[in-house]
């Protein structure tokens, strides 16, 4: 997907989280061999260090993979947020990442937009490529574009068939910021056994997570699928060889919606 800052980023991506230490680096080692060239990182998931590590053991050239990392809510601020994207740079092993998120807006503790600022000026200096933020609601992407000209490259949002979020997708959307889909699979939820899900699954040979990963991504909406399992991680990104019919998206699309659990007006996590 083309980035309004000017970069590409792979639709499809590699959720590193809850994976730490040596079976972090072998899944995500695993998933850079079955073609993901994503990884979604953050200081707050303890696994950066483990994710350098594959970067570096996999022996791809640094331009090849696309690193994203997030300032956790206890590095923003002014002078803070320089030195949570470096401690990141340093656990990852690298120079500089390719996308680097706000990971909550906390809007309570109110220093989102000077975080931002303050990560406008680490784009300069050429430790970001791109800009971006998660969980942001429209207010929060108002504030941080108007303090800075730039609107974030991408929104990292929980996206999935039971919590679609039409109007706050086409809210991101027409800023010109991409949504990528966190918790994309909805574990848990019941999403995957649903007969939306399982029936064009059935038809087309496929598993119900490619229907749900599909049924995003032909939205424009990219996602970042976890799996610590090698067989799910290629049949996860394998999304490109088949179709769903209108009907089949229009069932998806029917699938009751829920609230989300963590709003993130009130959501607070350091
Ligand atoms: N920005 C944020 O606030 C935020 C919040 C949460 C997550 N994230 C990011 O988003 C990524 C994905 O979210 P997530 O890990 O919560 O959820 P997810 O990717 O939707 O689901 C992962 C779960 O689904 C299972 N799974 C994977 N592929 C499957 C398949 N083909 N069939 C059946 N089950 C399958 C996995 O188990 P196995 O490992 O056994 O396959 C795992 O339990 C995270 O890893 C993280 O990078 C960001």
């Amino acid at each position: 997907m083309k980035l309004n800052s000017g970069h590409e980023m792979p639709i499809v991506g590699y959720g590193t989280w809850p994976l730490k230490g040596a079976p972090a680096t072998d899944a995500v080692l695993a998933a850079i061999e079955s073609g993901y060239r994503l990884l979604d990182t953050a200081s707050a998931y303890g696994n950066e260090d483990a994710v350098g590590a594959a970067v570096r053991q996999s022996g791809r050239p640094r331009d090849e993979l696309f690193v994203t990392t997030k300032l956790r809510g206890s590095d923003q601020g002014r002078g803070s947020t320089r030195a949570g994207l470096e401690g990141s740079l340093e656990r990852l092993g690298l120079d500089y990442v390719d996308l680097y998120l706000i990971h909550w807006p906390l809007p309570n503790v109110g220093k989102y937009v000077e975080s931002y600022e303050e990560m406008a000026e680490l784009r300069q200096a050429g430790l970001i490529r791109s800009l971006g933020v998660s969980n942001f609601l429209p207010e929060h992407l108002a504030a941080v574009t108007a303090a800075t000209g730039i609107a974030p490259a991408v929104n990292q949002l929980q996206v999935s068939p039971s919590h679609a979020r039409q109007e706050l997708v086409s809210a991101v959307r027409s800023q010109g910021t991409v949504v990528q889909a966190w918790s994309p699979l909805e574990r848990n939820s019941g999403v995957l056994e649903h007969p939306a899900v399982t029936a064009p699954a059935a038809r087309l040979g496929v598993t119900p997570a490619q229907i749900v990963l599909r049924w995003l991504v032909r939205q424009d909406i990219a996602v970042v699928p976890h799996s610590a399992n090698r067989d799910r991680q290629r049949t996860n990104a394998d999304l490109f060889s088949f179709e769903l019919t209108a009907d089949e998206t229009a069932a998806i699309d029917g699938i009751k919606q829920l609230p989300v659990k963590q709003d993130p007006a009130t959501w607070e996590e350091f």
